[in-house]
């Protein structure tokens, strides 16, 4: 009795203080303390994005050393190795974004957010130009500002090779709109498919859906696309799950080709199981408004009828990019992005401007680990720089008041005019440096994939286990609390209650 007693003690003690800390922590995150004011003595750092690589420099930053402006058309990070799971219904879009006030509101110094689209960059004069591209404008809707350090984190935009009919006829994976215009079109094709008379082509046309790109983001949408189809629609429209069918079309010999062939076989063997027909050597060359059209490995043209098709083949540098580089064209000449150096400085932008993520040509892969790592080093560097700032101010009053000193204090002066030298000397950037920490892709039916620089290289496997293990990287990886509690509430929603098939 008394080792019952003992247990249900503890236990009520540890919920009751499990509970507590949460309380406490959600309302400190709900409540942000006042912030000290711009200061006119502080270099002015404009950040441009609110993506990964933005927002992991902002979490990291020291605000205190600079007056800080960001400047984003979202007011609000996205987390999009979850954005799959939105298209499909099992996560509320808004659990996977942050507003961006969040992280600043809770900086030692306050920071300005526009909620505005950068549209030109001057590196000489240091101007950044930005307007306001939202429904509502005020008067004022367009401006100019100066900056003393620009960086540059405007991330990548859905690359369509100019090929016909993508931008009309097909839907994207990269924005939130993207997802939940994804969700009421697939939702449509459903509904279309049942209503009365429908010919037997029509519903198997309606119910086919393609999906364009056989990289992480293509597989994992066809994944989830397969589970909603299996857990839900199979519930709710027994007549027709039947005949919804998914097509991966990949142009190279191979989907996933940055993860290892074992990973690539388990993900392919995976997909017949779950009925998701794989065409590679296949290439979309044009998308109609009900079929594509497809180039086939024997480079025969095929038309393939189908009610959606989800254009996931990549990305390119956004037209602001294409801009700035152009404006520095002797040290700017890689297509693939901004050329920067170990220290992420701009190559020919006079060390006032950094690049990070995915506008960037570099030599790791355009990843949301990548971004957020080259945030949070720029951070440190910016603070560094911060401070080697203040001491050369600092050395300069020194040496600039040396004659007026009086004899007796001359020693003193100079010796502590030594000391600060001392100081800057000490004062030595690091390169950057990548430390890889794998990749995790979530391939339907409850597996996922591993490619983890440890255990011998790669993990395959599947099962509650390695689904699990995807759900809690996913979930530790999430920036706040809030986002966490609202994507495990989600998953248990779902769990319970199944994904709603309402079309909004
Ligand atoms: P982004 O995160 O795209 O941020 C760019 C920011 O710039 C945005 O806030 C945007 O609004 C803003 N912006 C755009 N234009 C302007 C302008 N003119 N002026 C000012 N601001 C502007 N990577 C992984 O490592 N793991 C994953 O599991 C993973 N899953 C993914 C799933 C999907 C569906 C997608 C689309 C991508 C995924 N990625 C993943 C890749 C990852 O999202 C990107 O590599 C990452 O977002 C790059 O970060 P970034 O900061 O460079 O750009
Ligand atoms: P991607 O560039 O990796 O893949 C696009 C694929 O589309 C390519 O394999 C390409 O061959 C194919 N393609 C292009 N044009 C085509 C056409 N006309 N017809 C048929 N196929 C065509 O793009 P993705 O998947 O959006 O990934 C972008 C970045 O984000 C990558 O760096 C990726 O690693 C990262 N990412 C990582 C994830 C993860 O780790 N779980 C998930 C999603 C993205």
């Amino acid at each position: 009795r008394n080792f019952l007693q003992i247990l249900g003690r503890t236990t009520l003690i540890t919920i009751l203080g499990g509970t507590g800390a949460f309380y406490y922590v959600t309302q400190r995150e709900r409540h942000p303390g006042a912030q000290m004011p711009f200061d006119p003595e502080k270099k002015t750092l404009v950040v441009l994005g609110s993506g990964w690589g933005a927002t992991s420099l902002l979490k990291t930053l020291d605000t205190a050393d600079y007056n800080v402006v960001v400047i984003s058309p979202k007011n609000y990070f996205l987390f999009t190795p979850l954005l799959p799971s939105v298209a499909v219904g099992t996560l509320n879009p808004r659990s996977i974004i942050q507003p961006t006030r969040y992280v600043t509101r809770h900086k030692k110094r306050a920071v300005s957010v526009i909620e505005a689209e950068a549209s030109d960059i001057d590196p000489i004069n240091k101007t950044i130009t930005f307007a306001d591209n939202s429904e509502i404008k005020g008067q004022v809707s367009t401006t100019t500002i100066p900056y003393d350090y620009l960086v540059y984190a405007v991330g990548a935009e859905v690359q369509t090779f100019n090929i016909p009919g993508v931008k009309e006829n097909a839907c994207f994976m990269k924005e939130l709109a993207d997802a939940e215009n994804m969700q009421r079109r697939f939702m449509d094709c459903v509904e279309t498919a049942a209503f009365p008379g429908q010919a037997i082509e029509e519903i198997d046309r309606l119910l086919h859906m393609v999906v364009v790109g056989g990289g992480p983001t293509g597989v994992e949408l066809s994944g989830e696309l397969h589970d909603f189809l299996e857990d839900d629609l199979k519930s709710w429209y027994p007549e027709l799950a039947g005949k919804i069918r998914i097509t991966l079309v990949e142009a190279l010999p191979s989907v996933l080709p940055s993860f290892s062939k074992q990973l690539i076989s388990y993900t392919v063997s995976t997909f017949k199981e779950s009925k998701i027909d794989i065409l590679t050597k296949t290439m979309v060359k044009e998308v109609k408004e009900k079929s594509v059209i497809l180039q086939m490995p024997d480079k025969s043209i095929q038309e393939m009828p189908c009610g959606m098709v989800v254009w996931a083949a990549g990305n390119k540098g956004r037209k602001l990019t294409q801009d700035l580089m152009a404006k520095l064209p002797t040290t700017q000449t890689n297509r693939r992005g901004l050329v920067v150096d170990d220290y992420l400085r701009m190559q020919g932008a006079q060390d006032s401007i950094f690049a990070i993520g995915d506008c960037t040509a570099t030599s790791y892969a355009p990843t949301a680990q990548v971004a957020s790592q080259q945030g949070a080093y720029l951070a440190r560097v910016l603070g560094h720089l911060a401070k080697k700032d203040n001491l050369k101010n600092k050395l300069h009053q020194l040496e600039s008041n040396i004659d007026e000193v009086k004899e007796e204090e001359k020693k003193a002066a100079v010796a502590e005019i030594e000391s600060v030298r001392n100081q800057l000397a000490k004062i030595k950037l690091r390169p950057f440096h990548y430390s890889h920490q794998g990749s995790l892709a979530y391939i339907g039916s409850e597996k996922a994939i591993a490619d983890l620089p440890f255990m011998n290289g790669n993990i395959a496997s599947g099962g509650v286990a390695t689904f699990l293990f995807w759900r809690s990287a996913y979930l530790s990886t999430l920036f706040s609390l809030r986002n966490r509690t609202l994507v495990g509430t989600d998953w248990v929603k779902v769990k319970l209650f199944g994904r709603d098939v309402s079309r909004e």
